[in-house]
């Protein structure tokens, strides 16, 4: 049996619900225009996003990753929260007992409102800079100059709509950037900051994976909500079936159909844009949302 569809029964679950959590990735973030990494977001200059966001990338050639991420960093300042994120963050007022995880880096949630005690950000904040010294903790939060510094200007232009953004075109050589030239720490003097994000082959902070551990472990789950995420990277994409142990019913959101596989005849599956599908599915809960994401 195909797992459910009813916008309705999901809004009774959810009604009579404790303990919701909640997965999102990039889709959530993709009707503010910000691109996903999979799929139509496709590659960066001639570099896959995954490659770029290493430790060993960074060692390579710090300043063709800080351009990447000082452009990303770039894009999510000019981004907007759009429904789906104020949505996510009404229902964490509403409900004393849902956690929202994210993968995502971009400052949307946080901006609109999602009560900080009830978000983990899994993999960081591309608006935090640290210290790439494995020895030295200075991290410089919620940081929203752009360009993050002088050098890295070339990523923070903006072109007139339709035209080719030149950093974007892998035949217009890159611009060279001295690495004296990027952010250095002023605690050790010796790091350079690089974006307070988790890389490929890094691990995520141990407190924050201990409290959601704890959260989980604190009793059964009504409702794992996972949106917006291609749900491989782990240990994110990991969570769902950690809800499913706890007793939770899954809802996907995405419009992806190959996403609703695996889901059995009591979950939801609800195809479609997370922005217009979230403020539906919460509307018992929060109530009515305008178009701009606000409670009517
Ligand atoms: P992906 O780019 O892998 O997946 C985005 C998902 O969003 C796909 O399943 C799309 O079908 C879906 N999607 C696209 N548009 C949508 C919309 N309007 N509404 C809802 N869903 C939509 O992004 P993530 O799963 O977030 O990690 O990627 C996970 C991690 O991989 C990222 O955090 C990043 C990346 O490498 C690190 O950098 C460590």
């Amino acid at each position: 049996m195909p797992p459910r569809t009813s916008i309705e029964e999901f809004r009774e679950l959810l009604k009579s619900s404790n303990r919701v959590l909640a997965l999102c990735g990039a889709g959530l973030s993709a009707a503010s225009g910000l691109p996903t990494f999979r799929g139509a977001g496709g590659l960066w200059r001639n570099h896959e996003p995954t490659s770029l966001a290493t430790p060993t990338a960074f060692k390579r050639d710090p300043a063709l990753v800080w351009l990447f991420y000082a452009w990303r960093r770039h894009m999510a300042l000019k981004a907007n929260p759009n429904r789906g994120h104020y949505a996510l963050a009404e229902l964490a007022k509403k409900k004393d007992d849902f956690l929202c995880l994210t993968q995502n880096v971009d400052g949307l949630s946080p901006r609109a409102g999602h009560p900080e005690a009830k978000l983990k950000l899994l993999h960081g904040s591309i608006l935090d800079n640290k210290c790439f010294n494995d020895n030295c903790d200075y991290i410089d939060r919620n940081n929203l100059s752009d360009p993050v510094c002088p050098a890295l200007a070339p990523a923070a232009e903006d072109y007139p709509p339709g035209q080719t953004i030149p950093l974007l075109d892998p035949y217009v050589p890159a611009p060279s950037i001295k690495v004296e030239d990027l952010l250095h720490c002023p605690q050790c003097k010796t790091g350079l900051l690089r974006p307070g994000v988790v890389w490929f082959n890094e691990p995520l902070d141990k407190q924050m994976l201990a409290d959601i551990d704890n959260w989980i472990l604190q009793g059964p789950i009504d409702i794992m909500l996972v949106v917006g995420t291609a749900a491989v990277v782990f240990p994110a994409a990991g969570y769902t079936q950690q809800a499913i142990d706890q007793g939770a019913i899954v809802a996907v959101v995405n419009p992806d159909p190959e996403s609703g596989e695996g889901l059995i005849d009591e979950d939801f599956f609800f195809q479609g844009d997370a922005s217009e599908l979230l403020p539906k599915l919460f509307e018992g809960v929060i109530g009515k949302m305008d178009e701009h994401g606000k409670i009517l």
